[in-house]
């Protein structure tokens, strides 16, 4: 179907690339932007990023450790489809910012170095993705370089992660023997420059790949095993079904190489033509569908204002059917009341004609001063609420101390607006003890110690908290839950949804608890719907 008849919701691809630190994922995400005309020049990313890092000196530890703490939208357009590519930040500390921005996307790219295979935050994302049955196109980079070989790639990614493969495209040679990339679909082989650079580009279409053989450019002791393992591939992995895609059950292969360019336009190309537009999505009601023509959306980021000076929030929403306009009045479900839509922030590719109307798959910033927290809904009136943002249970928790006690409740409203922003979760003893702070990394606890200081001006301290674990606790008796909290009032806490929480000095003390209270259950990952 030609993209202009299908519905916007049709045209979006919203999706977010997982990967290792150091894998490739800022290459790769330039040269989609480059691919997609929204930049001119390779190197605007980074230095994107640095300009964002030199004008956010408010956060003294985002520059001092040369991380960027923050998460974007990059849009752009392709063949009348519009890619809405949602930033995660790379450092594992900051996973529960990735996760939550995953429950925003349709699609996800996972993008793996060909000399490492699988690594340990690719896992990580990849069983979000799973959890959701995100489909993921799988992106094998830098193969312009040593790597493994690409049969033992491709068994430790299908093994590993007990994920199905189709091959897209296939390397002729790697590192220093590099001589292409094949495009199974089209035939062809995409050549580098310094190999080929005659009237045809470095394209060169082929009647089939055992054609790759005859070419000149293609040593026979570099085409042979390369047509070899990939007769083999071809024979043994299935061949691609878009249900099964789209499922998240079977993942394209493509190997390319970011920094030189092969592969990017593939991908591309797979996702227009194969990517999901904006999907259904689940509420604690029934599923929305994008086609529906009322307004909803849900926040999955709330980021801290540049200025100092106003503690402004951008709330960023990702809707999820109507079509909604500046300008608009819509219904914040928590709170219960219309809330009007000032000045939203459009992320939009330069060339879109109207740039004040946002489709289902978009994303929208709201600047609010804390009405909006992460997992809020907004509808035309609907009381749901959309599911799959959760909590997870914090790998650090620390005790906050703090002498100044004029300044006791000013903390605590710091500290709830933190919380609410998602920057750490705050978990309040029942027995009135100093709040404990939780977070999946200890740097996003640094984070939270730096801001506290510089933008409210309450020096804090951190120190070990006698406790390793937390879980959610909930019963189906009211009764037996009172009880439990009665029985150890000194280890439970309430988070910033006053959801009760059992936090246990080990992992021993915790499956002691859970064998007494076996009418209780200890949760890992808390959904606030
Ligand atoms: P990340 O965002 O996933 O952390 O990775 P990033 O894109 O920053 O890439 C990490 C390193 O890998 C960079 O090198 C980058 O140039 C290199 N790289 C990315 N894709 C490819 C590829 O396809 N082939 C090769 N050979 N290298 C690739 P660096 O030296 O750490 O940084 P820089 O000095 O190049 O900026």
């Amino acid at each position: 179907m030609a993209a202009e008849t299908r519905s916007p919701a049709a045209t979006r691809r919203t999706f977010a690339i997982i990967s290792h630190p150091d894998a490739g994922k800022t290459t790769l995400t330039e040269k989609l932007l480059l691919f997609g005309g929204a930049i001119q020049m390779a190197g605007h990313v980074r230095a994107r990023g640095q300009n964002r890092r030199t004008r956010s000196d408010w956060l003294e530890i985002e520059r001092s450790r040369g991380i960027s703490v923050s998460s974007s939208v990059m849009t752009f357009e392709r063949n009348g489809i519009t890619f809405n590519l949602l930033d995660t930040p790379g450092h594992a500390d900051f996973s529960e910012d990735t996760y939550r921005t995953l429950s925003a996307v349709d699609a996800a790219v996972m993008v793996i170095d060909a000399a490492k295979g699988i690594e340990s935050q690719t896992r990580k994302l990849f069983e979000v993705c799973r959890l959701r049955d995100i489909p993921i196109v799988t992106f094998i980079n830098k193969i312009d370089r040593e790597g493994l070989d690409p049969l033992a790639l491709l068994d430790e990614i299908s093994s590993g992660l007990a994920l199905d493969l189709t091959l897209w495209t296939w390397p002729i040679g790697m590192g220093v023997d590099f001589r292409g990339v094949y495009d199974i679909r089209r035939s062809r082989l995409l050549m580098p420059k310094e190999i080929r650079t005659d009237a045809f580009g470095r394209t060169v279409e082929l009647a089939d790949a055992g054609a790759i053989a005859d070419l000149p450019e293609v040593e026979s002791r570099i085409a042979e095993p390369a047509l070899e393992m990939l007769d083999l591939c071809l024979d043994d992995l299935p061949k691609f079904d878009h249900l099964s895609f789209l499922e998240g059950h079977l993942s394209p292969v493509i190997f390319g190489s970011a920094l030189k360019d092969f592969g990017v336009g593939e991908l591309l190309d797979f996702l227009v033509q194969y990517g999901p537009g904006a999907l259904p999505r689940a509420t604690n009601v029934r599923n929305i569908e994008p086609t529906e023509p009322a307004v909803s959306g849900f926040v999955f980021k709330v980021q801290a204002n540049m200025d100092r000076n106003h503690r402004d929030r951008v709330a960023f929403v990702r809707l999820c059917s109507g079509r909604f306009k500046a300008g608009m009045k819509l219904y914040h479900v928590r709170e219960k009341r219309q809330v009007a839509i000032n000045a939203p922030i459009f992320f939009f590719a330069q060339q879109r004609e109207s740039a004040d109307e946002a489709f289902p798959g978009d994303i929208i910033g709201i600047p609010n001063h804390g009405l909006l927290r992460v997992g809020d809904t907004l509808t035309e009136g609907e009381a749901l609420n959309f599911v799959g943002i959760p909590n997870f249970a914090p790998e650090v928790l620390r005790r906050v101390i703090f002498s100044d006690s004029l300044k006791a409740k000013q903390l605590n409203r710091a500290l709830s607006d933190m919380a609410e922003e998602g920057v750490a979760q705050i978990f309040r003893p029942v027995n009135g003890a100093w709040p404990i702070l939780g977070a999946v990394g200890t740097l996003q606890l640094e984070v939270l110690a730096s801001r506290l200081d510089q933008e409210y001006g309450l020096p804090i301290k951190l120190e070990t908290a006698p406790y390793e674990l937390a879980r959610w606790v909930a019963s189906d008796h009211p009764d037996e839950l009172k009880r439990f909290v009665e029985a150890n009032r000194s280890n439970v806490a309430e988070d910033k949804d006053e959801a009760l929480t059992f936090l246990a000095k080990n992992a021993w003390t915790l499956n002691r608890t859970m064998e007494e209270w076996p009418g209780i259950r200890f949760l890992a990952v808390r959904e606030r719907y």
